[in-house]
């Protein structure tokens, strides 16, 4: 049926609007409206092998230090190195929509990976999250721990096509400043919308006590028990853009409550404290003209320094490497 031009009309002015709405770079085209997300339940599955399997794998993003945790009971399972869950930065366990979540990734592997600078499976790119994000060791290939992560992903994938892009992947793609992000402006965007729940001090609250296995109502966001200096999280873009879209944790994508500039800032302030050490930062993204613009690490061949890598604007610095590349070739 054809709406009179007035309705169209109408209807057109309010599909501007929701885009002008939508926080900047997400990826939603203005005149078609983003496919539904509607992530399976792993709760309706049955009491069977597969069941079983996917809810363990929906267990371990959740109750990740209970689990593989260094306070499990068992040392032998002790896999990560804090006590974080999965589902500290792949929010809902890995099924909210620029929460970082799970959903599409399992076709996304096998996949060359700029970090290692070679083709990687999903067992990888899992074992890389246990050593940077969860500061600990890699799960072995053949533990159920393992078998049921890529089963959950799987699941969560369910119906999403090898190789199409899945619009809410990621954290979401803000605007950029072009000054550098702020991290004494930063400290007092944390203070009025970040220490109710991570504390002035960074430290976050556990759910109990030391010890339990219980990890954290509030996960801390440095200090020893935080995610490692080579976690995704510890880079500037990834981190900013997952704060706009998620923090205060309850926010969703299409309700941001931190400004895009204070999202940058505050995000430069987490960055800018103390967080355990990763080693051999320096073998990571072999390929140099591939290492992402905001790797706080060296060495870099872009004349940037580390302030600048850390901190940007970030369009000078991809010119630079564009420019390194086209002459290399
Ligand atoms: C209402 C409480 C609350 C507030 C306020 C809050 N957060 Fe969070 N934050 C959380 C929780 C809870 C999680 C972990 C999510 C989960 O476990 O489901 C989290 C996770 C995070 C993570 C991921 C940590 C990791 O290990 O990867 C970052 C980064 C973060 N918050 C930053 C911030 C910043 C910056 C602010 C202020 C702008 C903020 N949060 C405000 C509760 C909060």
């Amino acid at each position: 049926m054809i709406a009179t031009p007035k309705l169209y009309c109408a209807a057109l002015v309010l599909a501007l609007c929701a885009a002008l709405a939508a926080p900047a770079g997400a990826q939603t085209p203005a005149a078609s409206p983003a496919p539904a997300w509607s992530p399976p339940d792993a709760s309706k599955l049955g009491d069977d092998a597969w069941g079983r399997l996917i809810r363990y794998g929906r267990d371990l993003q959740v109750n990740t230090p209970a689990l593989i945790g260094p306070e499990q009971k068992d040392p032998a399972l002790r896999y990560a190195g804090s006590n974080l869950t999965c589902q500290s930065r792949h929010l809902e366990a890995g099924a909210k929509k620029f929460g970082l979540p799970y959903v599409g990734v399992y076709g996304d592997f096998p996949q060359y990976r700029a970090r290692e600078g070679e083709v990687g499976t999903i067992e990888d790119r899992i074992n890389g999250c246990m050593t940077r994000s969860m500061n600990g060791k890699p799960l072995p290939l053949d533990s159920a721990e393992m078998k049921a992560m890529v089963a959950y992903i799987k699941f969560l994938s369910t119906g999403v096509a090898v190789g199409a892009p899945t619009a809410g992947r990621g954290g979401g793609a803000m605007k950029e400043l072009d000054r550098p992000a702020d991290p004494v402006r930063g400290k007092t965007v944390f203070a009025d919308n970040c220490v109710a729940c991570h504390g002035a001090d960074g430290q976050g609250k556990r759910a109990g006590v030391v010890g339990d296995g219980k990890g954290y109502l509030f996960p801390p966001l440095w200090g020893p028990d935080s995610f490692n200096d080579g976690a995704g999280m510890n880079r500037l873009i990834s981190a900013a853009n997952f704060i706009r879209s998620n923090m205060p944790n309850g926010v969703d994508w299409q309700n941001p409550v931190v400004s895009v500039e204070d999202a940058w800032d505050v995000a430069a302030y987490v960055q800018s404290q103390p967080r355990p050490h990763k080693a051999d930062l320096d073998k990571d993204f072999p390929v140099r003209t591939e290492k992402p613009v905001d790797a706080g690490y060296g060495p870099w061949m872009d004349g940037f320094d580390a302030t600048a890598h850390r901190l940007g604007p970030f369009t000078p610095i991809r010119n630079a490497v564009k420019a390194l590349a086209m002459k290399k070739q």
